[in-house]
């Protein structure tokens, strides 16, 4: 009572695409207020309604946010629900009281009752919650399955789902932070693994190894522990071992906790070019430790700035102001919502390729090398900001952006042939304004080159 499950539950469901069905409601619309059902039929009886309500929001087909009165723990059997995730949302007792008296609530004309009740449920709602929300990006985070938690990897043993554990981690981190992690595994723990760094584990030959080494059964865990390209091929060895087996990133770079590890994409490369080669897999869980940034290199950083800046003009939400913690719980649970909302990238989450047509020009212009992901996000970021009409002071303040030294051709070749061209038109997403982006925006071909041009020193 008192906890805000309405205005948290609106705002998840407006994240995560769904309906929002409040039960209290719907009771109060079929049955009248509340309040005089209580004084009319007593408690027991409206639990009985209750429940009935209750077994039907959570039996609708299409999946939905439901807000749930804080009495349903009382109703034995009613939660959990195997096809629900539970999200309790604490609130203290006296804010609880204050909030419920306030507002007149049958259970809240007597305070040492009030107190009473209080006590009694919390221990019910301990045992029925999948996890703790205090706002709507805590109910988003939980319904895409990603534990973000200072402190996080100390507690990897009872966050990780499942029985025995494979770690696999990139051979820097695993210097760093692989003895906690192996630590806090403890007993289930059954072998390691090491990835080289960067690039070179995104390759067959480095998976092909894994795969080799593995020892795992159909009921085992890979944990990857490390920056993109460790969670991107661990990932995939996960997705295709014994068919698919389960997995849990950790990862421990900026990109790859905003970005690489959220969302279900796996993927190595072929010398073809980037990705080529993956799957949709989706974790078990994922498990983000701020804390890990902590030992991360500047430029490193810088890198996955470029993403956090991309989430933020997105959401219309400044994260890039906020303190690293509240950074990365935030740009994680802006991204995690598009992928709920688009697993199998067919539609809405093309938005997550704003300043991307660009920056891929770029890179490949460059041939992979010498410029930087994040560098050449940060470039494409300012071309889509200019063609929105949009203004690009956050973009240069944060990210720095410097034209880089490319072959100007090559780079435009790289731009038509680009897979968001379609019927010989470059379509690029656009932002009307922050937090209200287009996708499969036709740009005229000499506006596109312009801006191109512009990036390039
Ligand atoms: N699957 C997706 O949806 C997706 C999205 C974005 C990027 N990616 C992929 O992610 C990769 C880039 O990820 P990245 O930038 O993390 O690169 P990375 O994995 O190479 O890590 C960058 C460097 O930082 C080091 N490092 C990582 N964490 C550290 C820590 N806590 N302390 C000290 N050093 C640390 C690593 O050893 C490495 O040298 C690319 O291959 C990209 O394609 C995938
Ligand atoms: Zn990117």
């Amino acid at each position: 009572m008192g906890a805000g499950k309405t205005t948290v539950g609106e705002w998840a469901a407006h994240r995560l695409g769904r309906p929002f069905v409040d039960v209290d409601e719907a009771i109060a619309r079929e049955h009248g207020p509340i309040s005089d059902l209580f004084a009319t039929q007593g408690e027991a009886a409206f639990r009985e309604i209750e429940a009935r309500f209750v077994r039907e929001a959570l039996a609708r087909p299409e999946p939905a946010v439901i807000a749930l009165g804080g009495g349903v723990v009382e109703t034995p059997g009613l939660l959990p629900d195997d096809r629900a995730i539970v999200v309790h949302l604490p609130v203290d007792l006296d804010t609880a009281w204050f909030r419920a008296r306030r507002s007149h609530r049958p259970l809240a004309r007597d305070e040492a009752e009030f107190r009473r009740r209080y006590e009694l449920r919390a221990p019910l709602y301990a045992q029925v919650a999948d996890a703790t929300a205090r706002d709507g990006d805590d109910v988003v985070l939980a319904a895409a399955g990603v534990h973000v938690e200072r402190g996080a990897l100390e507690r990897l043993g009872e966050l990780v789902p499942g029985g025995s554990v494979a770690l696999v981690s990139d051979s820097n981190v695993a210097g760093i932070h692989g003895m906690d992690a192996q630590l806090a595994l403890g007993t289930r723990l059954a072998e390691t693994h090491e990835l080289a760094p960067g690039e070179e584990a995104k390759t067959l030959a480095a998976v092909d190894r894994l795969w080799q080494d593995l020892r795992l059964d159909r009921s085992g865990t890979i944990v990857a522990l490390g920056g993109g390209c460790t969670t991107d091929a661990a990932g995939f060895a996960a997705a295709a071992y014994l068919r698919g087996i389960a997995w849990t990133p950790v990862p421990t770079s900026l990109v790859a906790q905003v970005d690489a590890a959220i969302g279900g994409k796996t993927a190595i490369d072929l010398p073809q070019g980037k990705n080529l080669v993956g799957a949709f897999h989706w974790p078990a869980r994922t498990v983000v430790d701020p804390a890990l940034l902590e030992t991360l290199a500047e430029p490193q950083r810088i890198e996955g700035m470029a993403e956090v800046v991309k989430a933020g003009l997105l959401a219309g939400e400044h994260f890039w102001e906020l303190p690293d913690d509240e950074l990365v719980r935030r740009a994680v649970a802006y991204k995690a919502a598009i992928c709920v909302r688009d697993p199998y990238d067919r539609g809405e989450r093309a938005v997550l390729n704003l300043g991307h047509t660009f920056a891929h020009a770029l890179e490949a212009a460059a041939g992979y090398e010498g410029v930087t992901h994040g560098r050449a996000v940060a470039l494409g970021l300012l071309a889509a900001l200019r063609l929105s009409g949009h203004d690009t002071q956050v973009v240069e303040e944060v990210l720095k952006p410097e034209p880089v030294r490319v072959d100007r051709e090559r780079a435009w070749h790289a731009m038509q042939r680009d897979k968001k061209v379609q019927d010989g038109e470059i379509r690029l997403v656009l932002l009307h304004r922050d937090g209200l982006p287009e996708t499969g925006v036709q740009v005229p071909e000499e506006d596109v080159r312009r801006e191109l041009d512009r990036l390039i020193a």
